[in-house]
């Protein structure tokens, strides 16, 4: 017997479509249907309760999931967890709160004033277009580049959020999700269109042409943390993925966009080379915009996910990746959100006891919906400077049980837990920092990522996230990633004697880069656990 039909109202953002679903369907397959893009931060298996989803209309009755991760008022209000819902009746759901394609948007954070490169122009085709592709776990960035007689120039760019999100947030979680061969398989393929949609979109709003005999764009070059490039190119991650993080492919690799992409054809795709499971060619990328000569030394800091860094003291390249998790980008926070309109951003604590004023700003000034990585970093070291926090990161006893509130109405808060994930990834920064720098002062010290060009370093001095060898050489350098890739592409569109000698300084990253394990460091446990202080 065929089930009865419903239908599921979708108001993404005000664009409502209606989608016609079988009584007791579930509500993923419904979106996915309507080609709705959502987010599983823990791939769907039941353990985040962030897949949070509200409906305007006919919600199904709580089951035991929401229980576990609702209050009571939130299921009131037809709050949801996505990836159990079964719909049975006609309803409408507001896709605002869960984290969709519209709130991860972001710049793709790369200038278009025109660049150098070193020995552009020997035999390249003056003019010829390239694409530059930053395969980001939760964002993918592309840049169209136009080599120049000097260097190249930045035409456009663009960026989507990896649709790989409904696997699961983070690289673990994808990991996990792709020992099944089936979803290894689509994972590759939802990536696949995420970098076609992007190619064609950056290529067709400036007329230019990636088909035929002699189309216009020239070179493609993708980088990516190591399980980004693994995923795309289907290859097994377990070994990424359990003790000891072993990659065996770490190569540049070199290929007709064909072998990667399903319809764009016959163009030569550059995957640049990586370091380890977790120091990845987004990291080689970032270093390949740095110079690496005796006269300075620098620290290079990937503030994402896992706070990747190097650090080159004129002579040595020493690299690592912390286990600094997604606090820098909100994740894991109870109000966390990311840095999209309405998110607190930034925060002041003044006056004391009943005169005590909480002054927010959020972006776009925006009704407050959450608290974005900056905001979260900010409250902290108000709670510290105003001693609501001790340096040890308890609250007083009157914000200890319900947490400290950010808004009038109490709804958005930072909790004891959201200052004990703060301590643990600002620990894991400031020793790795200290590990790698053993005694040794940078001449300046690189921020890559997104947070790192937002903080400002006097509104979180409280927090004591980095060695005070740091002190006033900070400098933002936003996705060098990106940039990486661009002026490797750059490179390769300048013609044979600029690519070889990219590839070179490529090699001379990876061979140099010595990875230095954190956890097996003697005194490491100890540094950390007091680096958790504030
Ligand atoms: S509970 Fe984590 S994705 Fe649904």
């Amino acid at each position: 017997m065929k089930a009865k039909e419903i239908t599921v109202t979708i108001n993404e953002y005000g664009k409502v479509q209606a989608i016609a679903a079988a009584k007791g369907e579930r509500l993923k397959a419904v979106l996915d249907r309507a080609g709705v893009k959502y987010a599983l931060p823990c791939g769907g298996r039941a353990v985040c309760g962030r897949c949070r989803i509200k409906f305007l209309k006919g919600a199904p009755i709580p089951g035991s999931y929401e229980e576990m991760f609702l209050t009571d008022e939130e299921t009131e209000e037809g709050i949801r967890i996505l990836c159990r819902t079964v719909v049975y009746e006609d309803c409408e759901i507001e896709l605002r709160g869960n984290i969709t394609e519209q709130d991860m948007i972001v710049e793709a954070e790369i200038k278009g004033e025109d660049r150098e490169t070193n020995g552009a122009g020997t035999d390249g085709t003056p003019g010829a277009y390239g694409i530059a592709i930053d395969l980001g776990t939760t964002t993918i960035a592309a840049a169209l580049i136009q080599n120049t007689a000097d260097g190249y120039r930045v035409v456009g760019t663009s960026s989507c959020v990896n649709s790989q999100r409904k696997y699961g947030a983070d690289v673990i979680s994808r990991i996990s999700a792709a020992e099944d061969a089936g979803i290894r398989q689509a994972l590759r393929n939802t990536v696949v269109t995420d970098i076609e949609n992007l190619i064609k979109e950056l290529t067709t709003s400036h007329n230019i042409t990636y088909l035929g005999k002699s189309p216009d764009l020239k070179a493609i070059t993708v980088t990516g943390n190591t399980t980004m490039l693994y995923l795309l190119e289907e290859r097994d991650t377990a070994g990424l993925g359990r003790y000891p993080y072993t990659a065996e492919y770490l190569d540049k690799e070199w290929m007709l966009s064909d072998i990667m992409l399903d319809d764009i054809p016959d163009i030569g795709l550059t995957l640049l080379p990586g370091i380890s499971a977790f120091v990845g060619a987004d990291i080689v990328a970032g270093l390949f915009t740095l110079e690496l000569n005796r006269e300075e030394k620098f620290f290079f800091l990937d503030l994402g996910t896992n706070g990747e860094m190097a650090f080159y003291d004129g002579e040595n390249l020493k690299v690592t990746s912390t286990a600094a998790g997604p606090v820098f980008e909100a994740g894991g926070i109870s109000c966390g959100v990311a840095s999209v309109p309405g998110a607190i951003c930034h925060v002041r604590i003044n006056g004391t006891d009943q005169n005590r004023r909480v002054i927010i700003d959020t972006i776009g000034g925006a009704e407050p919906i959450g608290i974005c990585g900056t905001g979260v970093m900010e409250t902290v070291s108000e709670l510290v400077r105003t001693g609501l926090a001790d340096e040890t990161g308890l609250l007083t006893e009157e914000y200890f049980d319900e947490g400290f509130p950010l808004t009038d109405d109490g709804r958005i808060r930072l909790t004891q837990s959201d200052i004990r994930n703060v301590q643990l990834a600002k620990a894991a920064i400031f020793t790795g920092a200290k590990t790698l720098l053993d005694g040794k002062i940078p001449d300046k010290v690189y921020i890559s990522g997104g947070f790192g060009s937002k903080i400002s370093q006097e509104n979180v001095e409280e927090l004591h996230m980095f060695p005070k060898e740091f002190d006033g050489k900070i400098i933002a350098i936003g996705n060098s990633a990106l940039k990486g890739a661009a002026e490797y592409t750059a490179c390769v569109l300048s013609g044979w004697e600029a690519e070889a000698d990219a590839s070179a300084k490529l090699d001379l990253i990876t061979d140099m880069a010595q990875l230095t394990e954190l956890a097996t460091m003697d005194g490491f446990d100890e540094d950390y656990i007091a680096a958790m202080n504030f």
